[in-house]
């Protein structure tokens, strides 16, 4: 998508469309006004007919309006100018763009980013413009027989500001937003392909391929004997009942000298039947997306080689199916982790710890500055979260402020949740170090302690994303985050925020 920034009148620029809002109680936009002074009122005579209406997310495209350049505009319904915020800019965007793009149009121009929006700078509204409309034009018809259908000709964004100054910045925010639409298509890609064809080889090649893209960037997979001569049996428990090879996925980007890395670890369980502790029937396909933790970290990767970023990052990536056989690790069965300590794998569908620890072990030698796991490890964190926010837990309080404020700048919210002994307590085994599951109560947390007896000593927080991953019901399909979160954080800590 190509993008371009301008402070002309809406009436008089010329695009294939232009977007404009109107707030309800007949509230004009910034630019709905330019439309209506340019049409003679034509704006204002549609909504008393009741032809336009400022619900949010109403949306007509309206053609040839008299004494605008552009043949469409397509007016948007904002809702309560007192309540227009960042989600109501989204919102408003997305239906919008839903519209334009049952039309013809190449080229569009976003005029919501002149209107107030409650805490949130140019910058951002440039963002989150290339976001939404990242969000609102993906598809994915890959696994579709037949002839593909085309994709939306949509090839260039504008994005309206009011003053020339912010020129610059939206700019940079329409570039950075670019660039997370990106990490976040492969993510969604990676995400929905199912698990016979999304193996963790599959992710292996497309680490590889990114690697091959980027100067900066290296890409090595480890096999299972090089694990086994690791001393990974945790990781390689897991993998014991599939025929499918396991796979550890280490990336490299170096974007500045002598910094310590931030090391993003990802689970990639690319399908998790739970093994000998299996799963109920319902709804076990969508346990093909347990490998949306590898498919977020890789995706901001793509993201911060795209933009060239002076930030250090390092991505690993445990990649194992989780199947049952006669050679599938038992409930009650005693492994050795990485880092010398026994687990009991008291119910084998708490898999995602299992070769979480021993990627963080094995993470250690990277001497990070910052370690970051991202999995959906827990049912109980959708009970606790639903669907809405990433879980985040830390062994320090100002790195899971840091991430849970990047969510919130990012718009990819998270929340944080606690860790502590008295949860730690419940993983207590009377045959090895400690039980790979800790009971129904508090089971994100327990699930977040087990992996810090892996992380001592290591600035670590962990991102529980079963919730915000993938999308159930009609509109099933992977949602690219926490690509926005990690990405927020690493401008933010390399300086490039403007
Ligand atoms: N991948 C699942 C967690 C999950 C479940 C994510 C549903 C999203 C939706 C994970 O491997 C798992 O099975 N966890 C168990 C842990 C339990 C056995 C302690 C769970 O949550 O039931
Ligand atoms: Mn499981
Ligand atoms: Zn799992």
């Amino acid at each position: 998508m190509d993008y371009f920034t301008t402070t002309s009148n809406a009436a008089r620029r010329a695009v294939d469309c232009v977007i404009v809002g109107i707030y309800d109680r007949d509230k004009l936009g910034a630019a709905a006004a330019h439309i209506d002074t340019a049409s003679k009122g034509a704006i204002k005579r549609l909504i008393k007919q009741g032809d336009l209406s400022g619900q949010l997310g109403r949306c007509v495209v309206l053609n040839d309006v008299a004494g605008v350049r552009a043949p469409r505009v397509a007016v948007v319904g904002l809702g309560k100018a007192s309540q227009f915020g960042v989600r109501q800019f989204r919102l408003g965007l997305e239906a919008a763009v839903r519209s334009v793009a049952q039309t013809r149009s190449k080229s569009i121009l976003n005029t919501l980013t002149l209107e107030n929006v409650a805490e949130a700078s140019a910058y951002y509204l440039a963002r989150y413009t290339a976001q939404t409309v990242g969000d609102a034009l993906y598809r994915f018809t890959e696994m579709k027989s037949g002839k593909r259908k085309a994709a939306s000709p949509l090839k260039q964004v504008g994005v309206s500001v009011a003053k020339r100054g912010d020129a610059a910045r939206v700019t940079r925010g329409t570039k950075h937003g670019d660039a997370i639409v990106a990490g976040m298509t492969l993510a969604k890609n990676l995400g929905n392909l199912p698990a016979n064809v999304c193996t963790p080889g599959y992710i292996a090649r497309t680490a590889q391929q990114l690697a091959r893209k980027h100067k900066k960037l290296t890409t090595r997979v480890l096999n299972e004997a090089e694990m086994k001569r690791l001393g990974m049996h945790s990781l390689l428990s897991v993998t014991a009942g599939t025929k499918e090879p396991a796979k550890l996925i280490v990336m490299q980007y170096k974007g500045t000298t002598g910094a310590k890395p931030i090391v993003l670890v990802g689970k990639g369980v690319t399908f998790d039947s739970g093994g000998i502790s299996l799963k109920p029937g319902p709804g076990m396909d969508e346990m093909k997306f347990d490998m949306c933790g590898a498919a977020g970290v890789i995706g901001t990767m793509a993201t911060v080689a795209k933009l060239g970023l002076p930030v250090n990052l390092n991505v690993v990536v445990p990649a194992v199916e989780n199947l049952p056989s006669g050679n599938a690790t038992k409930p009650g069965d005693i492994v050795k982790s990485m880092s010398g300590q026994t687990i009991e794998v008291l119910n084998t569908d708490a898999e995602g710890r299992l070769i979480l620890c021993d990627a963080l072990t094995y993470s250690r030698r990277f001497k990070p500055d910052v370690i970051i796991d991202v999995a959906t490890l827990t049912g109980a964190c959708v009970i606790a979260l639903g669907h809405h926010r990433t879980a985040v837990m830390s062994n320090d309080d100002g790195l899971s402020t840091d991430l849970v404020a990047a969510g919130v700048a990012a718009d990819d919210r998270g929340w944080p949740m606690p860790l502590g002994d008295e949860w730690a307590a419940q993983l207590k085994s009377n045959f090895a170090d400690f039980a790979n599951v800790g009971g129904r109560d508090g089971g994100a947390i327990t699930a977040g302690c087990f992996l810090g007896k892996f992380t001592k000593g290591m600035n670590w927080a962990h991102l529980d994303i079963a919730g915000t991953a993938w999308k159930s019901g009609k509109q099933k399909g992977a949602s690219g985050r926490p690509v926005p979160l990690l990405t927020e954080f690493l401008l933010d800590r390399c300086g490039a925020l403007p």
